[in-house]
């Protein structure tokens, strides 16, 4: 996608060809700041840190995290430690594990000395696959969003709400769930996102928002308890979220609160679509209330509240009572009775396990 006009991912290797380029989300929207990762301790900080986030990013910056770790020691140990450094970044988007069991797949046979270009190699063949993937989930999703529009008789706009960041910032390019939004947008759909802020960490009206802004995708933010209220009054025509981990039955890991727009949607008879790229399925996997690990992070997320100031300073504030204790669960599983369907790259599917085998039918049954 572009920002001011330039073509960029978030994430690339850099022109001296040294260095992994990621765009430093933790200050957006209020900066634009991109950062160089050298070492595997500048991966692995940054995925922790969610300097990049989303469940696809993660997945990518891990596998370019082992070439710089194998840029330092290719030795067996070294790529063993780059792995399990990685690999414990953050527990529920599956694709860092996916990304991380490609790498090993790739370079456990070669020699160390055959490593680093083996490394380097792959991870910029994953990103491009990601690039190619989101592209192409994003035409299958806009089948739907232009079929809501032929029913809607094509009057108004095209009301969509989405939760979290599923756009390009949360991929390497295009997005999953903005993917079928922007190409509407671009082929000229009158398309409207209502945008759920997010809380704690606002990736909606920190990040959905700017990337639908630059694009030039009319949005409004709304703030997360707004989403059942817009159904109910006929505002909204659809639902799409992304995921960080699908189960081979359906169900849907997602950013905490996905859950609740869900089951509104279905009390209220709108459809509820995921977006995902395949190595977000996790085909281990099939109770996902009980199997998916959820992440729990740090209470200061949820007391804390960053923004920038009248002074144009950006600062901190406490929120919450001091002393007053904060649970601050990252994700929660929609099950798949609740999603109408899920758009992959290979194209749309019900949210089932029958489902998902009849797009992916090299998965056997396991
Ligand atoms: O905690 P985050 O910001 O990494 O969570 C991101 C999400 O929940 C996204 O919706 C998900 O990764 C789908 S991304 C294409």
């Amino acid at each position: 996608m572009k920002v001011h006009g330039k073509p960029t991912r978030a994430v690339w290797l850099e022109p001296d060809a040294c260095a992994v380029g990621i765009i430093d989300q933790t200050r957006l929207p209020h900066a634009f700041v991109t950062a160089r990762l050298e070492t595997l301790d500048e991966a692995a900080h940054a995925i922790r840190a969610m300097r990049v986030r989303g469940a696809p990013l993660i997945g990518a910056t891990a596998a370019y995290g082992v070439w710089l770790a194998l840029r330092a020691d290719a030795s067996d140990a070294a790529l063993t430690r780059a792995l399990a450094v990685l690999g414990e970044t953050r527990p529920t988007a599956v694709n860092l594990h996916w990304a991380l069991e490609e790498m090993r797949r790739v370079l456990t046979p070669l020699r160390p000395v055959e490593r680093v270009e083996a490394a380097k190699r792959r991870a910029a063949e994953l990103c491009d696959e990601d690039v190619a993937i989101n592209r192409a989930l994003g035409e299958h999703g806009l089948k739907l969003l232009e079929a809501a529009w032929e029913k809607k008789g094509r009057k108004g706009r095209l009301e969509v709400l989405t939760h979290c960041n599923a756009g390009w910032l949360a991929t390497v390019d295009f997005g999953t769930a903005l993917s079928p939004i922007y190409l509407a947008h671009d082929a000229g759909l009158p398309v409207h996102v209502w945008v759920d802020e997010t809380r704690p960490r606002n990736q909606g009206s920190q990040l959905t928002a700017w990337e639908l802004g630059q694009h030039g995708v009319p949005h409004t933010v709304i703030a997360d308890n707004v989403g059942g209220h817009l159904m109910q009054h006929g505002q909204v025509d659809l639902c799409i979220v992304g995921t960080d981990r699908t189960t081979a039955q359906g169900d849907v890991a997602n950013k905490i609160g996905t859950y609740l727009k869900a089951l509104a949607a279905k009390d209220n008879g709108v459809p509820f679509y995921v977006a995902l790229p395949s190595p977000t399925i996790d085909w281990r996997l099939r109770d996902g209330v009980r199997e998916i690990p959820i992440e729990q992070r740090d209470g200061s997320e949820l007391s804390d509240v960053t923004g920038r100031l009248a002074s144009g300073e950006v600062a901190t504030v406490r929120v919450t009572p001091e002393g007053s204790p904060s649970a601050n669960y990252a994700f929660d599983v929609t099950p798949a009775r609740l999603v109408t369907a899920l758009i992959t790259e290979r194209g749309v599917c019900p949210a089932s396990e029958a489902g998902l085998r009849s797009l992916f039918p090299e998965r056997a049954e396991v």
